[in-house]
């Protein structure tokens, strides 16, 4: 369902608002990717009409700071999509959130700060994207326990960036193997449902496990590999599941 944009009084230009970034993927993803900088200060509600990109019920009432990210994470999946060639084809909100990509199409969107990214890809049946600024250690202490298992934990220690970095990488990775499961699980998952079990720090790969069942294909057990990079203070985690 969409709604006509209340224009905020304030007018913006496209241009003032968000801009398309080189994208810091590493080489090798076989899927698009997009990447953007955005400036939530310039966001007015007639960029949305600008950009030609519908706003949905669920956001027109939604804060300022929302509509800027939900808006950039669209704007990325619109240029990631066209690659595609795919050219006018909204990605509406669909269940628990999940974008509702075109049939035969896996995608992911994340934003951070003044970030925005989306990977999309015609060959495996679930991508994840994430981006996470560091997480401050003050707020480690406080998640740490809900994030990490003792394993995991002792992983991290072993990680050659202080603590910190690890458990922001280990976050970041688990959101990214969450929206990449999601479309197939259909149901929210925990993080101590699955396990890292080891960090290549080389590679940039991370290891990780189910501890659990999540659905008869995706049983304890089940690996998943996902690459990690990190541009100033923000670490970017992919990962692609079950090759089409
Ligand atoms: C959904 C979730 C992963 C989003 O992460 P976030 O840090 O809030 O924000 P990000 O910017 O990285 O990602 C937000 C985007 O994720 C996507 N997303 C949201 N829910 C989703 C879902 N159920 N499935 C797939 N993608 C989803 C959306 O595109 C969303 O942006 P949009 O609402 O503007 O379209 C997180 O909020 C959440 O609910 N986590 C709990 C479940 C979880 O992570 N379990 C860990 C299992 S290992």
């Amino acid at each position: 369902m969409e709604q006509p944009i209340k224009d905020a009084p304030r007018e913006t230009s496209i241009e003032n608002f968000i801009k398309l970034k080189p994208p810091s993927i590493p080489e090798g993803f076989n899927g698009s990717f997009t990447e953007c900088g955005f400036d939530p200060s310039k966001y007015s509600d007639s960029l949305f009409s600008q950009l030609d990109i519908p706003i949905p019920v669920q956001i027109a009432g939604s804060v300022t700071k929302r509509k800027a990210e939900f808006l950039a994470g669209r704007y990325c999946a619109k240029a990631a999509l066209s690659e595609l060639g795919y050219f006018h084809t909204p990605v509406a909100i669909g269940h628990n959130r999940c974008p509702a990509w075109p049939a035969g199409i896996s995608g992911s969107i994340s934003h951070s700060e003044n970030r925005a990214v989306c990977v999309v890809s015609r060959n495996f049946q679930g991508v994840g994207i994430d981006i996470t600024h560091k997480i401050p250690g003050k707020i480690i202490s406080e998640i740490n326990t809900s994030i990490l298992n003792k394993n995991e934990e002792d992983i991290c220690k072993s990680y050659a960036d202080p603590t910190q970095d690890g458990v922001t990488l280990i976050f970041s990775m688990k959101e990214a193997l969450f929206k990449a499961l999601y479309p197939q699980v259909k149901k929210y998952f925990d993080f101590l449902d699955v396990e890292v079990v080891a960090i290549d720090p080389k590679k940039q790969k991370i290891q990780l496990r189910l501890i659990r069942d999540l659905s008869e294909k995706l049983g304890a057990g089940t690996e998943f590999i996902g690459s990690y990079w990190k541009t100033g203070e923000c670490f970017y985690s992919l990962l692609e599941y079950g090759p089409r």
